[in-house]
This record gives C-alpha cells, sequence and structure tokens, in this order.
C-alpha cells in the first residue's frame, strides 16, 4: 500500500483543530455558558429517536439527554450483548421509566446494516430523529468485506445506506407540523478536505487522516443532497449536519498525544452531545434543512461541498456502490442535483 500522508496537510489539519479547539473554548467561556437552557425544542414525549454508537462518548450523552426529554431511544451498537447490558442498565437507572434498547449493527459490513434496518422496518416503530453519529478516526488502513475503505464504511457508506433503508418510515414519522430530521455528525475538517474520486476507498494509496477527512466531507454533501431531494418531494423530513466541537472520547484512541493533553484541553461529551439535540429538536430549525451547525449557529459549510456537480458526482458513485444492499427499496434517485 503506498502512503499518500502529505506533511504540509497533516501540518494543516492541526493547526486548524488547534484554531477551532482555541475559537471553541473562548466562545463557551464568554458566549455560551448555558448550554441547551433558554433554547425552545419540539415535542418530545412519546417520539422515538435512533442514534447509532451511543453506547459511548458524544452517542451516549445524547441518547442519554434525549431520553431526559422523553424520548424513546434505540441504540445502534457493535457492543457484545453483555456490554450492550450494562449500558442500558446504566441508562434505566438515570431514567427508570424510559423506553430505550441497544440494537446490534456493524456498520463495516453492509448486510448488517440491513438487517438492522429491516429489523427497524418490521418492528413498526416510527422514526422521528435518526442520528448517524457513530465513527471512527484516523485508524490504520482496512478494506472492509464489502470493499470499502473502514472510515468510509463506518462514517459514511453504512450512514447513507441505513438512512435510505430506514426513509420510508422517517417519512411517514414527520409531518408539516413536526418534520422528522436526519442528523449527520461530521466535523469541521471536511474544511481541509477533497474528494479523491479515482481512488474514493484508499484501494491504491493510504493515508488515515485524508481518509477521516473525506468521510466527514462526503457525510456534509450528502446531508445536502438528501435535504434538497426531500424538500422537492415535498416530504416532511429535514436533514442537517453538525461539527460537535473539539470532544475528548474515544475517537482519539489512534492519537498518541491526546490521552495526556485531551482530558485537560478537550470539551466534555456531554458539550457535543448538546449540539447533536439542538440540531434534532430546536425549534429554529423547523423551516429549512440543508443547515451545517456549529455552537447552535447554522454556518457555512466548504464551497467544495456546496458544488453542485461534485455532490452529484458522490450521490451517483454512492448509490453505485451500495445497489447491492438497496435493490427492493429505491426511495431515492439516482441523480438529484439537476432536479
Ligand atoms: N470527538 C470529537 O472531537 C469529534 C469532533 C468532530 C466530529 N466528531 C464525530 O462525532 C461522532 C461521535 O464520535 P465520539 O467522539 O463520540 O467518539 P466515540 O466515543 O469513539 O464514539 C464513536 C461510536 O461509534 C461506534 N462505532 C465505531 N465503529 C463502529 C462500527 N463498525 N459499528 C457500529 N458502531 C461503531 C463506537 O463503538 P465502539 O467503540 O464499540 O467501536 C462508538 O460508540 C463521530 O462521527 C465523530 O467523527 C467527533
Amino acid at each position: 500500500m503506498i502512503s499518500r500522508c502529505n506533511i504540509s496537510e497533516i501540518i494543516a489539519l492541526y493547526v486548524f483543530s488547534a484554531w477551532y479547539w482555541f475559537v471553541e473554548w473562548i466562545t463557551r467561556l464568554f458566549f455560551l455558558k448555558s448550554g441547551l437552557s433558554g433554547q425552545v425544542f419540539l415535542r418530545c414525549e412519546g417520539r422515538t429517536a435512533l442514534i447509532t454508537g451511543g453506547t459511548t462518548g458524544i452517542g451516549f450523552e445524547t441518547a442519554r439527554i434525549l431520553l431526559s426529554f422523553g424520548m424513546n431511544v434505540i441504540i445502534g451498537s457493535n457492543l457484545s450483548s453483555a456490554e450492550s447490558e450494562k449500558c442500558l442498565l446504566k441508562l434505566r437507572s438515570l431514567y427508570p421509566k424510559s423506553k430505550v434498547e441497544i440494537w446490534y449493527i456493524d456498520l463495516k459490513c453492509m448486510s448488517s446494516v440491513k438487517e438492522f434496518a429491516e429489523k427497524y422496518l418490521r418492528s413498526g416503530l416510527p422514526l422521528h430523529v435518526l442520528i448517524n453519529n457513530a465513527g471512527i478516526m484516523f485508524a490504520p488502513h482496512e478494506i472492509t468485506e464489502d470493499g470499502f475503505e473502514s472510515h468510509m464504511a463506518v462514517n459514511y457508506f453504512s450512514h447513507c445506506l441505513l438512512t435510505k433503508l430506514l426513509l420510508p418510515v422517517i417519512k411517514q414519522s414527520g409531518n408539516s407540523k413536526c418534520k422528522a430530521r436526519i442528523i449527520n455528525v461530521s466535523s469541521c475538517l471536511h474544511f481541509l478536505s477533497q474528494i479523491d474520486f479515482s481512488d474514493l476507498n484508499s484501494l491504491i494509496s493510504y493515508c488515515p487522516h485524508h481518509s477521516y477527512m473525506q468521510s466527514k466531507l462526503c457525510q456534509v454533501m450528502f446531508t445536502l443532497s438528501l435535504n434538497r431531494f426531500l424538500k422537492i418531494s415535498n416530504c416532511p423530513v429535514l436533514v442537517h449536519c453538525i461539527h460537535p466541537g473539539v470532544i475528548y472520547t474515544n475517537l482519539y484512541r489512534y492519537v498518541w498525544w491526546a490521552k495526556y493533553l485531551g482530558p485537560i484541553l478537550f470539551q466534555k461529551p456531554k458539550i457535543g452531545a448538546e449540539v447533536a439535540v439542538y440540531a434534532a429538536l430546536s425549534e429554529n430549525l423547523e423551516n429549512d434543512g440543508g443547515k451545517y451547525i456549529e455552537e447552535y449557529v447554522d454556518v457555512k459549510p466548504s464551497n467544495y461541498s456546496k458544488d453542485s456537480e461534485l455532490q452529484s458526482r458522490l450521490w451517483n458513485e454512492t448509490w453505485k456502490l451500495l445497489q447491492p444492499w438497496c435493490d427492493e427499496v429505491d426511495d431515492i434517485p439516482s441523480d438529484v442535483s439537476s432536479e
């Protein structure tokens, strides 16, 4: 495997992240002390949310806040049943009346995603909020059994497939007064990325930094394309994406220095979870979808991500590669950018 790591790109990544980290601290210190308090949310009681990767980090805290708001929560996780049981006990001890379940999903494996979606559709549960949160970062090179690079599989392709397969129930669950929402947990690092269409799955050359950033850029572009398609089709569903902040979690397991500096310098998972909950439930975001949100503010995503030709190219490539797992559901056309 050829290394495609470019030292100037990696320096840019660290300088950019440090700048974001600094601005976030200043914002939190002086302007955003109150977190979610003061925000107006949609009705939550009895509504159902599904979150991937909700047993640790930002996902766990997001699930916890949604339960505290009275939502029913399904967590998609790759933990063993014994570990899932421990996590369930923890959540149920915090919110004894809550309805929470953990269902197995391995986002590296598209047939597992399909099985999960089929189980969900069979369950008859509604789906008001889907949070595509699970992710990996800077992992060693791995091509999954389906032929996807692991960052692209876990962070991007699996979530596209999950969303597509669950779209019928998401559409049914929303209405014009209270739309259903799909939230993609992306990253500010998408600003530094461009897609390598000639080697989307790093079959020729690999750099973990490039693959992570590319997967996060793909999530932003998917958000914009899917939201446009749902708007054109008059569906009561909004799609947003977020950067949760620089948060100390297991995501940094492949960053050697993070275990020393992360606990002191980075934010707590609750801070990132609050941004996800804001995107999922805030009344401020009910009118229009396709927003990229940082610190409770919708900001412009990168110019690259807004390019409609590139969006269309990614969209077509994505559904072509996912075709083996989604032939039975054809809710999404192969090209939406021109509509
Ligand atoms: N933390 C930050 O500073 C930061 C910044 C920007 C964006 N984000 C994004 O925030 C999201 C949440 O990350 P986090 O910081 O909370 O990290 P985390 O604690 O490591 O959470 C990631 C979750 O994804 C799950 N996951 C990973 N591979 C999976 C697979 N194959 N199948 C099913 N689940 C899988 C993990 O489960 P296991 O641990 O059991 O594998 C874990 O529960 C990610 O999308 C990340 O890119 C985080």
